[in-house]
């Protein structure tokens, strides 16, 4: 497993550019590590992250934005990252910031982590995937007056409404969490995991017919695999599984 720490402390990790591209490559690296099986994504005590860059935004024209399809670039993460992230959010997880830790496949907050869908304030929307995640999130009502007001929740409200997995006493609790459960993942075989990811995340795009039917093809194909023969085999033997992640 693998920590990878959002670090732009002056402006409380918001998110620009460059940042973005070295977290690309930085998830690019890991997912084709084979001694790394899932990585906890998470920024600081007071930011997770505050956003997306402001003043990095605030000249674009629509033809810029349009032109180089800004913030597509983001959603790397989500498209082609295959084996799991954990976010763990501690403090300000705000407009971009909340939308990165939603992209991640668990989130994991500290009960005072402040996220938030502000965009409205700064007479724009949700860019990076916010109307739709939190939205799926935590149902329609909720993200509509989230999304239109502005308001900020805490990461307890989150855990409650089923935005995150678990919610934590404190940052170090969260961060340590989200490595236990990590190192979990990373104890299993990478394929079988990476088929988890893959089913899960289809739900979200597919209904309930095609979904069940895309998963158990899935399922049948990891007959093809030598893990399922050395788990199967494993637990007959009552012996621990040596994962050949094949
Ligand atoms: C650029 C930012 C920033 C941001 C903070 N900073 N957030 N810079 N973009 N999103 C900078 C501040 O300008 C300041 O720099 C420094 O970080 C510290 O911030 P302060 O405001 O002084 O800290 P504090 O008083 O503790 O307030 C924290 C805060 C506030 C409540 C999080 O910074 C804030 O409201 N930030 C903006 C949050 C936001 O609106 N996010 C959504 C962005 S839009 P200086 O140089 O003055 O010290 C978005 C669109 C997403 O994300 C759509 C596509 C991805």
């Amino acid at each position: 497993m693998s920590l990878v720490q959002l670090h732009r402390p002056k402006a409380l990790n918001a998110l620009f550019t460059p940042l973005i591209s070295e977290l690309n490559t930085a998830f690019k690296a890991l997912d084709t590590d084979p001694s790394i099986g899932a990585t906890v994504l998470t920024g600081s005590e007071k930011a997770f992250a505050a956003g997306a860059d402001i003043k990095e935004m605030a000249d674009k024209t629509f033809a810029d934005a349009y032109g180089d399809d800004f913030i597509e670039s983001w959603s790397e993460l989500y498209n082609t990252v295959r084996k799991p992230v954990i976010s763990a959010v501690n403090g300000h997880a705000l407009g971009g910031g909340c939308e990165l830790a939603m992209m991640c496949d668990i989130l994991y907050c500290s009960q005072k982590a402040n996220f938030g869908q502000p965009e409205i304030k700064l007479g724009v929307i949700p860019g990076a995937g916010g109307s739709q995640r939190l939205t799926r999130a935590i149902g329609k009502s909720r993200a509509m007056e989230l999304i239109l007001t502005g308001k900020n929740f805490s990461g307890q409200e989150a855990f409650d409404w089923g935005l995150a997995a678990r919610v934590f006493e404190t940052p170090e609790l969260c961060v340590q969490g989200a490595l236990d459960t990590a190192e979990t993942i990373a104890g299993y075989s990478k394929i079988a995991v990476k088929a988890c990811k893959e089913v899960v995340n289809k739900s979200q795009d597919l209904g309930i017919r095609e979904g069940v039917e895309y998963e158990r093809r899935v399922f049948h194909g990891l007959f093809g695999s030598q893990d399922q023969k050395i788990g199967m085999k494993a637990f007959a033997e009552k012996k621990k599984a040596e994962w050949t992640h094949r």
